[in-house]
């Protein structure tokens, strides 16, 4: 991996609507499966984990569920009760404690969900619709089934739940929160034309499949108000149909980021990621963040296979603001202080990455850590 330094736009200081960032560097959301208690309520292992983090410019939490309904994988927390933001509050204080910011982000795994995590009841989305694709059972992985129509009083409802959610971010201390709208989510169900055969003001038309999104949207704003609420979307995220073709969603999230230029958004955070069998070559000439540049005003997080050298070019082009680390940020915890010394990063066991306790969580070493052992 070339990650070399030179001018290093990554380490300049942002200010993100008031949020005084001491760099560039975002660690990006991931589902870690530690919150392995009845309440799905995080605790003193992610305080620890996202407090080990606190370097990062912005920390964006893991995916976390608004509703019962909302869930689809083994021990992933929500933000729901009032124990799971009790348990929040924690991780939020420890960050803030070592100097860190960090956002929540909202979750709801719709069709992508299976009984087994929903006290037996079927997963539900825009239409009875099977997504054909593996999903997390209790037991390990599964086939997707078919999933129940949500009525309109249920979507406004799921709309609500994300309004508490956001509330309860809030109450937990957190610095703002992102609407997660990439898969597996809900809302990019209702905007795909695979799943979503609705008839009524929710599907169909483009600004129809995208109501859904707005309204919670709206209602998060409504919660934060301007400058804290971010939405992460994969534009190139695609569904199977029932012809089993893939559906190409790319001109709704045009039309989305398009639209979000009327809204006070703390960022926009895309995802370029290339589906599979694509030839890197051809996806890297689809050229997504220039694309979306040009459509989008706002704040632009990039996010999607990044080294250092990629991630302080895209910045000195002026295509994105700031970039979000994933993987390196597993088994990096001074992801930042890496980048400033040059130095080498430590090698993730991606074993660990969804399952697991403290081990592939907590220890993985910093540098000063490495060097006291020599
Ligand atoms: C273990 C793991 C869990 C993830 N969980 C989430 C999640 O909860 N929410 C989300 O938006 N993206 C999630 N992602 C995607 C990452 O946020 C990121 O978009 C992706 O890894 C690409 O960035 P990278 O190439 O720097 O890793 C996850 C990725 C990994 C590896």
């Amino acid at each position: 991996m070339e990650n070399t330094r030179r001018a290093n736009k990554l380490l300049e200081p942002f200010d993100l609507h008031g949020l005084k960032l001491p760099n560039r560097v975002v660690m990006a959301s991931m589902t870690r499966g530690r919150a392995a208690n009845i309440d799905l309520a995080p605790g003193k292992i992610q305080a620890a984990y996202y407090a080990q983090r606190a370097s990062a410019g912005l920390i964006m939490a893991e995916g976390t569920w608004v509703n019962e309904m909302s869930v689809g994988f083994i021990n992933v927390p929500g933000l729901y009760t009032d124990k799971q933001v009790e348990g929040w509050s924690l991780v939020t204080e420890s960050v803030h404690k070592n100097g860190g910011r960090i956002f929540a982000q909202l979750g709801h795994a719709g069709v992508l969900s299976h009984p087994d995590h929903l006290n037996g009841l079927l997963p539900v989305g825009p239409s009875a619709v099977n997504p054909k694709k593996v999903v997390f059972t209790t037991q390990g992985p599964s086939d997707s089934i078919t999933p129940r129509e949500l009525s309109v009083h249920e979507i406004k409802e799921t709309v609500n739940d994300y309004k508490k959610a956001a509330a309860n971010a809030k109450l937990a201390g957190f610095d703002g929160v992102e609407i997660h709208v990439q898969n597996p989510s809900l809302i990019s169900q209702f905007l795909s034309d695979a799943l979503n055969h609705r008839t009524d003001e929710y599907g169909g038309s483009i600004p129809n499949k995208a109501r859904f999104f707005f309204e919670i949207l709206d209602s998060v704003l409504e919660v934060w108000g301007s400058g804290k609420v971010s939405v992460k979307f994969n534009p190139y995220l695609k569904y199977q149909t029932d012809k089993d073709e893939w559906d190409d969603s790319l001109p709704t999230y045009e039309y989305l980021a398009d639209q979000l230029n009327n809204y006070p958004l703390a960022f926009l955070q895309l995802l370029d990621y290339a589906e599979e069998g694509l030839d890197p070559k051809v996806h890297a000439s689809r050229n997504l963040f220039g694309n979306f540049r040009k459509i989008y005003k706002g704040t632009i997080v990039a996010n999607g296979g990044f080294t250092f050298e990629k991630a302080n070019a895209i910045i000195e082009k002026g295509d994105a603001d700031l970039v979000s680390f994933g993987v390196l940020y597993i088994a990096n915890p001074d992801l930042v202080e890496r980048i400033a010394a040059n130095a080498p990063l430590n090698a993730s066991q991606a074993e660990t990455f969804y399952f697991g306790a403290e081990g592939g969580y907590l220890d993985y070493p910093t540098l000063r850590e490495q060097s006291n052992k020599i």
